[in-house]
């Protein structure tokens, strides 16, 4: 018996060492075939599939989301009056816009998907070969590992919320119920993305006209209430109205939380159709048309709700739904979660591609540069962000991110004028007819403005968090030094790397799209 034990160890210790075997050669055949081997064998990369329409969906189906069915009670309470709240509006529109049409100039002129990421690195990088990289790498840094996933996390949950809303009449929704569909409707926008970049499109396309819906239906009541003479509250004016710089910021904070999302499609620029000029098109259509759809939105709420109502609702939209449609109330709790679902998936679909593009240089893991061989999707830089946004959904309380959102943003848009500035006026690139120009005022006008949105809240109510804010920022360096800059690898990373590609199915495309 001793004999038979014995002997089937030893067939055992055999067996496992031909499987170890095998593992080792399979990892060896892996790493050469996809780190290293014939490049024209391997897939090309993102294909051009955004058309003018489906442009237009990703900048509107993202900047339209939980904001303007919530912010207005932020922007109203740091405001004080309904003529400085709509004043603000209008503001976070034309700021938008100006930064938008610089966004516009920069993406047709370096014509790199990645966003700011690919505008940081063109006009820092050759300014100085040490340091000059450092801007890019702690935007992507930053975006990756908070901003995005945050970004994603807070939607969802802002989904599950409106999701859950009408079966709690009285009473909140339980904590865990929230987060289990948040994590749910992360899985399932993953899911969409991975499999399919045209179903992912056609999703964004289908949601983005669904809120266009549910905001003709609240402004076109807004107008006809308004015929009907509910003025009381408008006609306050301006009586209230704060005078603080610092508030004004908060204020201005709040509306550019419900306006973020105007840079989605300098994202995903080496993916548009015709980007030259299906860019600035898709820019000029979407955000003036975002600007008017939330101004008269503001308005429509003014007419059921009193400045003092307003900062008290928890949701402004459903208040206002509650007043005005009647039985019908519960369309707008279904049209915020629609519209919620559609912004969770236009993020998703552009934070892919910034990993995607940051690996892709060498500034993070060699992994997230891969494409999954079949659906051509950046599926491990997806499977990324979301898994990091699963773990900002588990603790819940993100509502302290949202401020923070946008300092750190606001940052890197200041920097990413500075980088236009930088490359109209000393690298000036060859002028070819498809780059759309901007006067240059204007990327001055939003470097300012973005240095308020930055120093006035501090100055303010100077708040510990930024530091902790700035410091993650900084922070980025720890890995850039050792792992960009003198380019070291960890033991085992080529494993790594071959296992997910076999894992995942996904390889290093061989040649970029410009
Ligand atoms: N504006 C969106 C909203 O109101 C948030 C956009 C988040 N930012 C982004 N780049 N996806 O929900």
């Amino acid at each position: 018996r001793n004999s038979s034990h014995n002997s089937y160890n030893e067939k055992a210790d055999s067996l496992n060492e031909s499987m170890a075997e095998k593992l080792s050669r399979l990892s060896q055949k892996s790493l050469d075939s996809r780190t290293r081997s014939d490049p024209n064998s391997r897939p090309v990369g993102l294909k051009k599939s955004i058309g003018l329409f489906s442009g237009v969906a990703l900048i509107v189906g993202t900047m339209i989301g939980s904001g303007i069915f919530i912010s207005p009670t932020g922007v109203t309470e740091n405001s004080g009056s309904v003529g400085l709240s709509l004043i603000l509006w209008l503001i976070g529109g034309i700021i938008s816009l100006l930064g938008a049409m610089s966004y516009a100039e920069l993406g047709t002129t370096i014509r790199k998907s990645g966003g700011e990421y690919s505008y940081l690195l063109s006009a820092f990088g050759p300014l100085n070969k040490h340091v000059g990289n450092i801007p890019a790498f702690l935007f992507a840094w930053v975006n990756m590992m908070l901003l995005k996933p945050a970004s994603v996390a807070i939607i969802t949950l802002t989904f599950a919320t409106y999701c859950m809303q009408p079966f709690y009449d009285v009473c909140s929704p339980p904590a865990s119920a929230k987060r289990m569909l948040a994590i749910l409707c992360v899985l399932i926008i993953l899911l969409i993305n991975s499999v399919s970049i045209k179903v992912a499109t056609w999703i964004q396309n289908i949601f983005t006209v669904t809120k266009l819906v549910a905001v003709v239906i609240i402004v076109f009541t807004g107008f006809v209430l308004m015929g009907m003479g509910y003025t009381q509250y408008i006609s306050t004016g301006f009586s209230g109205t704060a005078t603080s710089a610092g508030s004004i910021a908060v204020a201005i904070y709040h509306s550019m939380w419900a306006y973020d999302g105007w840079n989605n499609l300098n994202y995903v620029t080496e993916e548009v159709i015709d980007y030259h000029r299906n860019l600035p098109r898709a820019i000029l259509i979407a955000v003036p048309l975002v600007t008017v759809c939330y101004l008269f939105m503001n308005l429509s709420y003014f007419t059921m709700m009193s400045v003092k109502e307003l900062i008290q609702s928890p949701a402004v939209a459903v208040t206002w739904g509650n007043r005005t449609l009647g039985v019908m109330s519960w369309l707008i709790p279904l049209f915020v979660a629609c519209s919620t679902f559609g912004a969770a998936n236009g993020t998703l679909f552009s934070s892919g591609r910034l990993n995607y593009v940051a690996a892709r240089e060498g500034h993070m893991l060699k992994l997230l540069a891969m494409v999954q061989v079949k659906t051509c999707s950046p599926m491990p830089s997806l499977i990324f962000t979301c898994l990091l946004a699963i773990i900002f959904i588990i603790p819940g309380d993100i509502s302290s991110l949202i401020d923070f959102f946008s300092f750190a943003v606001w940052l890197f848009y200041g920097l990413t004028m500075v980088a236009l500035i930088i490359i109209r006026l000393k690298l000036k690139p060859e002028k070819t007819d498809d780059t759309f120009k901007v006067p240059i005022i204007i990327p001055f006008i939003v470097l300012v403005v973005s240095l308020f949105l930055v120093v006035a809240p501090i100055i303010d109510k100077p708040r510990i968090e930024y530091l902790y804010a700035f410091l993650f920022i900084i922070g980025g360096l720890i890995f850039y030094i050792p792992f960009v800059h003198f380019k070291k690898e960890l033991p085992g990373m080529e494993k790594f790397n071959a296992f997910f590609s076999l894992l995942l199915d996904s390889e290093l495309p061989h040649r970029e799209e410009t």
